[in-house]
């Protein structure tokens, strides 16, 4: 049951947060907060606040906060939809208990796709056993599939014909608007073909166990390699994992993700049944929430090409933003999972689970890569490199234990890196930025604990938590800086919302906004609003803020354009990227000089 933002809104607005709280904490006023002991750590003295203002609470202990939603999730251990029927059964307002005539229809339409999906995977199952499925079935096998692996994920074969799975499912009644619908099939001069032809396909499930699509594969080299279902009304691809109705049922919690409809289904034959992929897609928002869901730790293991290593950088941001542990498993001798455990085995595969790198190794050996250290020079890169890698990690004891290990390593005394490593510490904004905040407890924490990680997002969500707190800058802010310019992952969708919010009705609170906040996103940026979002002077700050992300958005650039540099033989490219370099080096001279002045 899906219900309407508004009155997701009006149930929020309907309980006061003070009076819901109220009934699980003793409160005491304190300013212009409500004090008490906080419900989610134990604790003697009261961090916890309650803002009747904002309609938030927020615990300077444990960083906990969010709106009277995430308080109720919290505090009865609920998914949102039973929060929000506990908070309007409270206000006394009742949730529609059938859905409206759309909905019903949309459901309806899925329901009739999900049967005919079904219906296609049965048939596309019964040709492999036929006499056109030989070369299917050999395939498969070729590739070291037993029956029962073939049974349990559906595997089949889409006959060399234009439209026998056409055929098939019109005989049994099924009209071509659904066909189509579904994506199984596209209608040209000649009518109705079949989409698969003459593949292995590949049933997509949900993680209910419902097949929402297919992938099919050509048994040579012909292009494109697989061809998924388009996106119909049951099916996107950037929302499902696939596996993960198999992995969900699993007892270990270690979920392994990797990138191909073969690596799952390999790595589940071999017994490691917590094996997911994302279907290839760049991996996204929605496919991390629902990892961080079921997972006590992601295992990443893409493949060992260039493309996979990029995608695992990707990858790892993502995941990181939503808090999820993760590791890296990184396939020796260039392979992906599929032919590793094939050819090792699943207890080598087990011991490469076990050994893969935290994210901090994995920073750490990319700048290895970068810097292979062969004259001084390189080294000094290298440790620099590492510098900066090592100020990032929140973690002081891991930090400390692993500069302990690069100075024995590269001869460098522990004085020198601390120092360099503290010296950028300094600089990740602990509070000490050009933002004056005035709220208690200022600028004494780090924001680097939550799903917020590095400067830049963090910048960006105050920009946010400001433009919240004080609506009349969005004038000034849709000019300097598009809702599409935001890149965390918080705060890419916080800004959608609010830009949108203010576009549309002209006003916009942070409690309002949060109702789209899973819980820990929604801490984040409370933690933000209500540790640095009160400042003196907005208009200034926000000025300081935009400059800063345009800094750093430079510095990136910058160190970019210098390994660039330093990889280039070709003399053209080279003297491309020095117009670069001082295009950048000039912009950033530029900023310094208007915040001096
Ligand atoms: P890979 O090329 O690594 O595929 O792409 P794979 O699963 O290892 O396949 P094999 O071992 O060659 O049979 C990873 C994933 O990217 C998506 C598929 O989901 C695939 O499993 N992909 C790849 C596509 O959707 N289309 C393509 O043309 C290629
Ligand atoms: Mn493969």
């Amino acid at each position: 049951m899906i219900y309407s933002e508004d009155l997701i809104e009006e149930v929020r607005v309907r309980n006061d947060i003070l009076g819901v709280v109220s009934g699980y904490v003793r409160l005491q006023r304190q300013g212009r907060r409500m004090v008490g002991l906080c419900p989610f750590h134990s604790e003697k003295t009261p961090s916890f606040s309650v803002d009747a203002g904002k309609q938030v609470f927020y615990c300077f202990g444990c960083q906990k906060g969010g709106n009277v939603f995430h308080f109720i999730m919290g505090i009865e251990n609920l998914e949102f939809p039973d929060a929000l029927k506990q908070l309007a059964d409270r206000a006394g307002i009742t949730l529609p208990e059938s859905e409206d005539d759309g909905e019903r229809e949309r459901s309806k339409l899925k329901k009739e796709i999900t049967a005919l999906n079904r219906e296609a995977a049965r048939f596309f199952f019964s040709c492999l056993s036929k006499p056109e499925g030989r070369n299917a079935q050999q395939y498969l096998a070729g590739r070291g599939l037993q029956e029962k692996t073939l049974r349990v994920f559906g595997l089949g074969y889409a006959p060399d014909s234009w439209d026998a799975l056409c055929r098939h499912l019109q005989e049994k009644g099924t009209p071509s608007w659904l066909l189509e619908t579904a994506g199984l099939a596209a209608s040209g001069g000649n009518g109705l073909y079949d989409r698969f032809r003459n593949r292995i396909m590949f049933p997509i499930f949900d993680i209910r166990g419902n097949i929402v699509g297919f992938g099919g594969r050509v048994m040579d080299d012909s292009q494109p390699k697989y061809l998924n279902s388009p996106d119909t009304p049951l099916f996107s691809k950037n929302r499902e994992l696939y596996g993960m109705n198999f992995a969900r049922l699993s007892s270990s919690k270690q979920l392994v993700m990797v990138e191909g409809y073969m690596d799952v289904i390999s790595l589940h034959q071999a017994g490691v049944d917590t094996a997911v992929a994302s279907l290839g897609t760049a991996f996204t928002q929605h496919q991390a929430w629902m990892l961080k869901k079921y997972a006590e730790e992601v295992i990443m293991a893409y493949d060992a090409d260039p493309a996979g290593q990029n995608a695992t950088l990707r990858g790892m941001e993502i995941l990181e933003g939503t808090g999820s542990p993760i590791r890296i498993l990184q396939i020796p001798d260039g392979k992906d999972p599929d032919e590793y455990v094939r050819k090792h085995g699943v207890e080598q595969f087990r011991t490469l689970l076990d050994t893969a790198l935290s994210l901090l190794e994995f920073r750490l050996l990319l700048q290895k890569r970068a810097h292979p250290g062969e004259d001084v020079e390189d080294r000094v890169h290298l440790l620099n490199g590492m510098a900066d890698v090592l100020a990032t990690h929140e973690n002081a004891i891991e930090r400390e234990m692993t500069m302990a290990g690069i100075a024995g390593e590269y001869k460098v005394s522990m004085e020198s890196l601390k120092t360099e490593v503290d010296k950028r510490l300094r600089k990740v904004g602990n509070g000490k930025g050009p933002i004056r905040t005035s709220g208690i407890m200022q600028g004494n924490r780090s924001v680097t604990d939550g799903p917020v990680r590095n400067r830049y997002d963090e910048s960006e969500l105050l920009l946010l938590c400001l433009l919240g707190n004080e609506n009349r800058l969005f004038e000034e802010l849709l000019l300097r800086r598009p809702a599409t310019a935001y890149r965390g992952n918080i705060s890419r969708v916080v800004a959608a919302k609010l830009y949108e919010r203010l576009q549309n009705r002209h006003e916009a609170s942070l409690a309002e906004l949060a109702n789209d906040l899973p819980p820990d996103a929604a801490s984040a940026m409370i933690h933000m609003a209500e540790t640095r979002g009160t400042v003196d002077n907005a208009d200034k700050a926000i000025q300081d803020l935009l400059r800063r992300l345009e800094r750093i958005a430079l510095e990136d650039e910058k160190q970019w354009i210098l390994e660039s540099i330093r990889s280039e033989k070709d003399e053209v490219k080279l003297r491309e990227l020095g117009v670069e370099l001082n295009r950048v080096i000039s912009r950033m001279s530029e900023i310094q000089m208007v915040a001096s002045i």
